[in-house]
């Protein structure tokens, strides 16, 4: 598939490494793309000619992206974003419970079909997930069937466990998920070189 990754910072490239890795190819669309980079194009056109988008942007610039894409009208959208701000208590979700930065996303574009998946998870696995003897569970939010059967297996080549997490509002619970892993990584000593993964029991005779 070709895939359009809004975004070139730290989750940006690791996303794109890890897809190019899975045999897709990757567009990066930029508000000052490069005219001499063969992989970089306008916001609009790199979403015009692509498969799905990668929305890896701050939060804040979501709106800005939403507009300079069209509404991403009949489009996939993954939304690797995560609603965050500095409060009394430091870094934390700006956010949730009745709602999620990947539902307001979904509000601000209307017709397109939006997805949560790879928030949960700090840039260095997003960029190495193979790297773990287990594969690193990533959950998947959303409401449209065919969309999500293309999200999973976008997921799943990028190295990662693709689990179905319902519908958008699942990304009520995938947000809070991530910040767990930030607070795990970054301020509870634990680094970046571990990742949640869902495993089964065995079944019973
Ligand atoms: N860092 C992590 O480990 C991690 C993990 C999972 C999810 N996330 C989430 O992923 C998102 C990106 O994080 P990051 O760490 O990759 O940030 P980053 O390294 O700062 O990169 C941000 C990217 O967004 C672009 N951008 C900023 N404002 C823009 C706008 N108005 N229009 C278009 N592009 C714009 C920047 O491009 P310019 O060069 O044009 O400024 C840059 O390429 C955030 O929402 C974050 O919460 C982060």
């Amino acid at each position: 598939m070709r895939i359009a990754m809004i975004g070139a910072g730290k989750v940006g490239q690791a996303i794109a490494g890890a897809l190019r890795r899975g045999g897709h190819d990757i567009v990066f669309g930029l508000r000052q793309p490069d005219a001499g980079a063969v992989d970089q194009q306008r916001i609009a056109d790199a979403v015009r000619t692509s498969d799905a988008s990668v929305l890896a942007v701050p939060v804040g610039a979501v709106g800005e992206v939403v507009a300079a894409s069209g509404g991403f009208v009949g489009r996939i959208v993954i939304d690797a974003t995560n609603p965050l701000g500095i409060g009394a208590d430091g870094l934390g979700l700006t956010m949730g419970f009745d709602t999620s930065g990947a539902e307001r996303i979904a509000a601000l574009a209307p017709q397109a079909r939006v997805f949560k998946a790879f928030n949960q998870t700090g840039f260095e696995n997003l960029a190495d997930a193979p790297a773990y003897a287990a594969a690193p569970a990533m959950f998947v939010a959303g409401d449209d069937a065919a969309g999500k059967r293309m999200v999973m297996t976008l997921v799943a080549d990028a190295g990662f466990a693709a689990v179905d997490a319902g519908d958008l509002r699942g990304a009520r619970l995938l947000e809070p998920l991530a910040m767990l892993w930030i607070e795990l990584a970054r301020k509870r000593g634990l680094g970046p070189d571990f990742a949640f993964t869902l495993q089964r029991k065995e079944p019973s005779a």
